[in-house]
C-alpha cells in the first residue's frame, strides 16, 4: 500500500512573516492527518527558516529545484547538497513552470534527478502536457516520452527512490482541474508503462496529481485507484484549504 502524500508548491511566493504564519499553521492538520505525508516546497531562500519551524514535527520539506552543479563558479544556482544541508528531503525537478520559462529539456531533467538522487534527496519528477497536446490526443506520448528521458540516464530502477507528479499545464493554476475519472486514467497509464519496464517500481511509486487541487476536489480525486496524493500550488497558500486537502487524504 503506497503512503499518502501531499506536498504544496509555494512557487514564488512568501515572506518571512507568512512562511512562519502559514508552516507553523500546518503543524497540526499534519499532526491529526496520521496516514499522510505532508511536504511544503517553499522557495530555496526559506529553507532555513523552515527547517527550524518545522523541527520535530512530521511535515517534510524541500525546494522546487535543484541545479546539477554541487559547488564551484556557478553564480545564481543551487547545489542539491547544500539544500541537503537544511534537511530537507526532496527536490521538485521539471516542474511545467521550470520546463517554459527555462527552456528546460527532458535531456536537463534527467541531469537533474540524476544529480537530486546523487546528492540524497528524493526527486518529485513533474510531468504534464499542455492544451494543445492534450486536444492533439499526445497525452500518453508526452508523459511516457518525459518519464523516459530519466529512465534512459538513470535506470528503472532509480524510480524505486521518487515521487512522480503528474500535472496536466492546462489546469496548472486555472482553477480548472482535470476530472478525477481523467486524472485516473493517465495515472493508471504511467503505472501500465512503468510496470511493463519493472513491476515493482510500478507499484511501488507514488504518483501525485497536481493541477488546480483545491480542498472541495481533493476527496474525489485522492479516491482514485492510482493517485497517492496531490502537488498543490495556489492552495497550498491558504492553510485553510491546505488542511482541507490533508484531511482528505487522510
Ligand atoms: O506544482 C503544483 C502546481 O503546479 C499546481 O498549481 O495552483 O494549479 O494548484 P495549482
Amino acid at each position: 500500500m503506497r503512503q499518502a502524500l501531499v506536498m504544496g508548491n509555494w512557487k514564488l511566493n512568501g515572506t518571512k512573516a507568512s512562511v512562519e504564519a502559514l508552516a507553523t499553521a500546518l503543524i497540526a492538520p499534519a499532526k491529526a492527518a496520521s496516514n499522510v505525508e505532508v511536504a511544503v516546497c517553499p522557495p530555496v531562500i526559506f529553507l532555513g527558516q523552515v527547517q527550524s519551524i518545522l523541527a520535530d514535527t512530521p511535515i517534510s520539506y524541500g525546494s522546487q529545484d535543484a541545479n546539477v552543479n554541487v559547488a564551484g563558479a556557478y553564480t545564481g544556482e543551487n547545489s542539491p547538497v547544500m539544500i541537503k544541508e537544511f534537511g530537507a528531503k526532496y527536490s521538485l525537478v521539471g516542474h511545467s513552470e521550470r520546463r517554459q520559462y527555462h527552456n528546460e529539456t527532458d535531456a536537463v531533467v534527467a541531469a537533474k534527478f540524476q544529480a537530486i538522487q546523487a546528492n540524497d534527496l528524493v526527486p518529485v519528477l513533474c510531468i504534464g502536457e499542455t492544451l494543445e497536446e492534450n486536444e492533439a490526443g499526445k497525452t500518453q506520448e508526452v508523459v511516457e516520452r518525459q518519464i523516459q528521458a530519466v529512465i534512459d540516464l538513470c535506470g528503472v530502477a532509480s524510480l524505486s527512490n521518487a515521487v512522480i507528479a503528474y500535472e496536466p499545464v492546462w489546469a496548472i493554476g486555472t482553477g480548472k482541474s482535470a476530472t478525477a475519472q481523467q486524472a485516473q486514467d493517465v495515472h493508471a497509464s504511467i503505472r501500465a508503462f512503468l510496470a511493463a519496464q519493472d513491476s515493482n517500481v510500478a507499484q511501488k511509486i507514488q504518483i501525485l496529481y497536481g493541477g488546480s487541487v483545491k480542498g472541495a476536489s481533493a476527496a474525489e480525486l485522492f479516491g482514485q485507484a492510482d493517485i497517492d496524493g496531490g502537488l498543490v500550488g495556489g492552495a497550498a497558500l491558504d492553510a485553510e484549504d491546505f488542511a482541507k486537502i490533508i484531511a482528505a487524504a487522510n
